[in-house]
């Protein structure tokens, strides 16, 4: 039976910044999912989501894959894998040609897109989409359709979006090398959205902002697909690393500070048991004190710079008005106190935080409360991605290796952003 469609064991990997995510869970064949086992494992691999260290990585996912069939008393088969946000980008372009005849021929539109797409793309990167997004015949600007249109000098500007095909390259590589088989790769905003959105959401506006280790990825869903996606480079290490500077700890020591008490507005303060922490400093492993509310001062300016960072990309291309449901966040970096709240003071937005959530009336097939976190929305989301074959393989590319597909695969998730 088909593992995808079948109602037989599926895996799906978050291969995070942070950490390995491995989950294991038994399709009921009607699109829903029962979670049997995880396994989890310190990711030091990878960068702002992309691989730098394979054997590094092929050594956590080994540890995350043992610890799941462990948990779950199963063996793990074919696996559909996450690739992170980052691997898409896009830029504009223009290009100029004479028009042949005196009047645009559809050749000339093609001259002209082809000399837009002659601009130096890195070696690793390879092009997905190309959108004419206007034209230009002679002194008239803001053309959508310069077909038939007399002039002199034709120009175009086009959106390009290009795709890291050998990262993704590199994803499969290391699932490979540490013995599994990849079915599917898939964007991982995609498969967060897929935990934490309702079909409503996606359908009327939302906004969904996964804050993770190495990045913060938004996507905005209307009409059920994504109309637009950025990637923010700043996430929840940047946070610890401002504290280790902030209050000369160790990572370690700042890390446990931030999860333990940390917060980013002066109203998500609470009773913490203590108002001033006891900190070994990093240079010279002397004790000194630190008032709590000094995390705070560290903490905030970071917050906000995330949430500003996003506030201006709404404001760009207009955003706020096609997000009637405000924005969901999810990740790990969503759980650290207050962050909603500042998301709602800068964004003047319905916030919420998104946890993942099953839409299943049988029993069986809730999630697990061990998972419901926002940290695995991704993870959660690839395997219900998996049994509900969104976006699913097509028949004739089904026994292509996925190797041979990766480039067709990125294709596909353009499509779902225009
Ligand atoms: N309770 C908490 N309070 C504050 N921050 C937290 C908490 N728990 C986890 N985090 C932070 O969440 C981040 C990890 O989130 P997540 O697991 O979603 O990232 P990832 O998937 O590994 O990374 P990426 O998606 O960027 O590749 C870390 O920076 C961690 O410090
Ligand atoms: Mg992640």
């Amino acid at each position: 039976m088909n593992v995808l469609h079948g109602g037989k064991v599926v895996t799906a990997i978050d291969i995070g910044t942070t950490k390995i995510c491995v989950l294991i869970g038994i399709a009921d064949g009607k699109g829903g999912i029962e979670v049997i086992g995880m396994g989890t494992a310190p990711s030091h691999g990878l960068k702002k989501g992309v691989i730098v260290d394979i054997g590094l990585t092929v050594q956590a996912i080994k540890i995350a894959i043992i610890l799941a069939e462990k948990n779950s008393g199963l063996t793990v088969g074919p696996v559909v894998v996450g690739i992170s946000g980052g691997h898409i980008q896009s830029f504009n372009s223009k290009g100029v040609v004479a028009i042949k005849r005196r009047d645009v021929m559809p050749d000339d539109i093609e001259r002209v897109i082809e000399a837009a797409k002659a601009v130096p793309i890195p070696q690793d990167r390879e092009i997905l989409q190309i959108i004419p997004q206007y034209f230009r015949v002679d002194g008239q600007e803001n053309v959508l359709d310069s077909l038939g249109m007399h002039g002199i000098r034709l120009e175009a500007q086009v959106h390009i979006i290009t795709g890291a095909v050998s990262s993704a390259h590199n994803i499969i590589t290391a699932c490979e090398l540490a013995g599994l088989k990849v079915e599917d790769i898939v964007l991982e905003q995609i498969a967060s959205a897929e935990a934490v959105l309702t079909d409503s959401e996606r359908e009327l506006g939302v906004g969904i902002l996964d804050i993770g280790g190495g990045t913060s990825d938004f996507a905005l869903y209307r009409s059920g697909r994504i109309m637009h996606s950025k990637v923010i480079p700043i996430a929840g290490n940047h946070f610890t690393n401002d504290l280790a500077i902030g209050l000369e700890a160790s990572l370690k020591i700042s890390e446990d500070v931030k999860r333990k008490y940390g917060f980013v507005t002066e109203e998500s303060y609470i009773n913490f048991d203590t108002a001033l922490l006891e900190l070994t400093r990093e240079v010279d492993q002397k004790v000194k004190k630190v008032e709590l509310y000094r995390v705070y001062q560290v903490l905030n300016p970071r917050a906000e710079e995330v949430f500003d960072f996003l506030h201006e990309e709404m404001m760009l291309y207009h955003l706020k008005e096609i997000m009637p449901l405000g924005l969901v966040l999810t990740g790990g970096g969503a759980l650290l106190r207050g962050m909603e709240e500042l998301a709602q003071t800068i964004l003047d937005i319905p916030i919420r935080v998104g946890i993942p959530f099953s839409d299943s009336d049988d029993n069986a097939l809730l999630v697990p409360d061990s998972i419901k976190s926002p940290i695995y929305a991704t993870g959660y989301g690839l395997l219900l991605y998996a049994v509900r074959g969104q976006q699913a393989v097509s028949e004739s590319l089904k026994n292509i290796p996925i190797m041979s597909r990766v480039l067709h695969r990125m294709k596909s998730w353009i499509y779902e952003y225009l």
